[in-house]
């Protein structure tokens, strides 16, 4: 039985744990310093506090401190800690990952490194890796519409996995493979890499959309469906400025992941709330207030960045962007007349 640990038990790392366990794998799922609560409830047979679902059966929990047992002899690692842990949670399990045949990822987002140059993941993980010396085996990018419950409860989910590697990334859609669990295969880490955060963004643009209903007391869907089809174009123009391939965005990890993150979750929460007419400023405070972080807020300014040092030749080309940045920024125009102004076609 091929071995499988997870790095971070929130709930990405316990809700791929259902289907790598139905597909036969030994699950062991690492919580880091500040999971311990997660795993007591696991342990205690309750239900997962972020999925509401309990923990598959058979994965073998591991505190911080057994991180060492946790890897030992593991033949595949995933790194499923939110972006900011990524750096140090990679120091820390360096060794186990040189020593597994792929490192897997579901963490999402930029990464700065010291001199402030913004790093896509991938990107950040082999530097870092690098600068120690140690050689780390291909890593598999994970994306697509997965929302961490559904896919703990065993709900039909697509994803894709994406490797330099073509072999390595359909050897592992298959091996991950479950009747509900289905895994589409890709060469292209770059393209699944930079839909992952900036899908974040965009759907605090879908949000604000929705919200305008709630605020005017008339529906804007034909703004938001146009916010849609601009986002989706602004994934792939920043994906082939980086050598990704332009239809990535167009399927699983781009439109997939950007219908589901825009449906539900906190980026498009507090897009609604500046849509229904809070400041960006007041609705972030009470996102805040509720122990609710989004995601997409920091990513927003991290991608202009990353725009602006790794493709500045495409910057006029992502409006919605730098709407978004704008509204995020606090501007003093009205969020239907910036959204309109990124989104709706210009003159032929
Ligand atoms: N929830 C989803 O549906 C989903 C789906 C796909 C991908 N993701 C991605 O997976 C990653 C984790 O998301 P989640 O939903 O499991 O979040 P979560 O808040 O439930 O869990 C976060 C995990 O990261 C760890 N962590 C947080 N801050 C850390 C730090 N500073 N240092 C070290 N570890 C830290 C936590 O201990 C925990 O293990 C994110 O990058 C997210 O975008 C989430």
């Amino acid at each position: 039985m091929a071995k499988i640990t997870i790095l971070g038990a929130g709930a990405m790392g316990s809700g791929i744990c259902t289907p790598l366990i139905n597909a036969g794998w030994e699950v062991r799922l690492w919580g880091t310093w500040l999971d311990d609560h997660l795993l007591d409830a696991c342990e205690a047979g309750k239900p997962h506090p972020r999925t509401n679902v309990p923990l598959a059966k058979g994965v073998k929990l591991y505190r911080s401190a057994d991180l060492n047992k946790a890897l030992d002899g593991s033949d595949v690692v995933v790194m499923s800690v939110a972006s900011g842990g990524v750096p140090k949670v990679t120091e820390m399990a360096l060794e186990g990952i040189s020593k597994a045949k792929a490192l897997w990822l579901t963490s999402k987002g930029f990464c700065p490194d010291e001199n402030g140059k913004i790093q896509l993941l991938p990107e950040a993980i082999r530097t870092i890796a690098k600068q120690k010396g140690v050689t780390i085996p291909p890593i598999v990018a994970i994306a697509g519409p997965v929302k961490a419950n559904e896919c703990a409860e065993g709900k039909p989910t697509a994803t894709i996995f994406g490797c330099k590697d073509l072999d390595v990334s359909r050897k592992y859609a298959r091996e991950a493979r479950t009747e509900v669990y289905c895994i589409e295969a890709t060469d292209d880490e770059t393209g699944v890499e930079i839909c992952a955060p900036m899908k974040n963004v965009y759907a605090i643009a879908l949000g604000i959309a929705d919200g305008l209903e709630e605020g005017t007391g008339f529906p804007h869907h034909n703004l938001k469906a146009a916010t849609f089809n601009q986002a989706v174009k602004e994934m792939s123009l920043l994906g082939q400025a980086l050598g990704a391939k332009p239809e990535t965005a167009y399927g699983l990890a781009g439109v997939g992941d950007l219908e589901v993150t825009g449906l539900s979750g906190r980026n498009k929460v507090y897009g609604v709330r500046i849509g229904r007419g809070e400041t960006a400023k007041d609705a972030l405070a009470e996102m805040e207030r509720l122990e609710q972080t989004v995601e997409g807020v920091p990513a927003a300014g991290l991608a202009t960045t990353f725009v602006e040092q790794s493709a500045p030749q495409i910057k006029d080309q992502l409006p919605l962007l730098r709407a978004v940045h704008e509204i995020l920024a606090g501007s003093s125009l009205s969020v239907v007349k910036i959204l309109s102004e990124a989104v709706l076609p210009k003159m032929p």
